[in-house]
């Protein structure tokens, strides 16, 4: 076309992504175009705008590494990986949570009743869970792979003072869907904020800090893998989560608790906690 105008010049672009095989990327290309267009003509855009724009993305780009996505702390902050994950709940099943950028997979593979805790200060925490299916049936196939943070709010992948693999493994349920591990009381944690999303937070006025949590990924073969997080409903930032992962269902009483079963069990000396967490996992369609 020679004759672009602001009236054509949206039809014009998306016209050009017509032949994109895949229906569901020509899709997404052609709805993406309408509503960055749609904000430019809405906000009535300037060029100065557009530019300190485009530099925001450049330096998250440069900041980023194989260890560290701007890109994802981005949309984590404007709640668009909440979202995603919203959209992904089903109907009956756990909600779902933000995954965060300090999984790996290969976590240590563990019996249920596994303790954690180690050489870490903190809490204790008897975490125990049950994965059932949305009619309560338990899934005896399925999988749990836990991770948190230390005492000092970091993950062991960028704390040198912590051992490999601290605080985290993988643990196959027993034949009723059961799980247990002793941890210890996750902390709160505030997302980096060395780089352009952190200046975003800061012209915002809003906190970088995110409630202590738990994260979990449970699997099983036939069900859809939940990505979750648990949190502690005496956390001082339940309330104002930096991305927007805490929903109610996810917010857990930590209760105190001495059974003496338990004590002896993970040779406890004092009270620890507990945290009941029971999962729903969905089918896959
Ligand atoms: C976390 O779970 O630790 C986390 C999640 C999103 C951004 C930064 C950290
Ligand atoms: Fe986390």
């Amino acid at each position: 076309m020679r004759n672009i105008n602001k009236d054509n010049i949206t039809a014009s672009v998306t016209q050009t992504f017509e032949k994109i095989d895949d229906a569901r990327l020509r899709y997404l290309i052609e709805r993406l175009v309408s509503h960055v267009h749609g904000y430019a003509r809405e906000t009535g855009l300037s060029h100065a705008e557009w530019q300190a724009a485009l530099a925001f993305l450049l330096r998250s780009g440069e900041i980023s590494s194989p260890s560290r996505s701007e890109f994802t702390l981005l949309s984590d902050v404007l709640g668009l990986s909440s979202l995603v994950d919203l959209l992904a709940s089903r109907p009956g099943a756990t909600e779902g949570s933000v995954l965060g950028p300090f999984h790996t997979r290969g976590s240590p593979w563990m019996e249920s009743g596994a303790n954690l805790v180690k050489d870490n200060p903190g809490r204790p925490v008897l975490l125990r869970g049950r994965v059932t299916d949305t009619q309560g049936q338990p899934i005896a196939s399925a999988t749990v792979d836990f991770w948190q943070n230390a005492d000092n709010g970091l993950y062991w992948q960028i704390d040198t003072t912590q051992p490999q693999d601290n605080l985290r493994c993988q643990i196959k349920v027993l034949a009723d869907g059961s799980f247990e591990l002793l941890t210890i009381q996750p902390t709160p944690y505030k997302v980096p904020t060395d780089g352009p999303v952190g200046d975003l937070l800061r012209v915002a006025h809003r906190d970088a800090w995110r409630p202590a949590h738990f994260h979990v990924i449970v699997e099983a073969p036939g069900y859809r893998t939940l990505v979750t997080e648990l949190f502690n409903q005496a956390d001082p930032y339940v309330s104002q989560d930096a991305v927007f992962g805490v929903r109610e269902s996810l917010v857990m009483d930590f209760k105190p608790e001495s059974d003496p079963a338990v004590l002896a069990k993970y040779q406890l000396s004092g009270s620890y906690q507990v945290v009941d967490f029971p999962v729903t996992l969905a089918a896959t369609a």
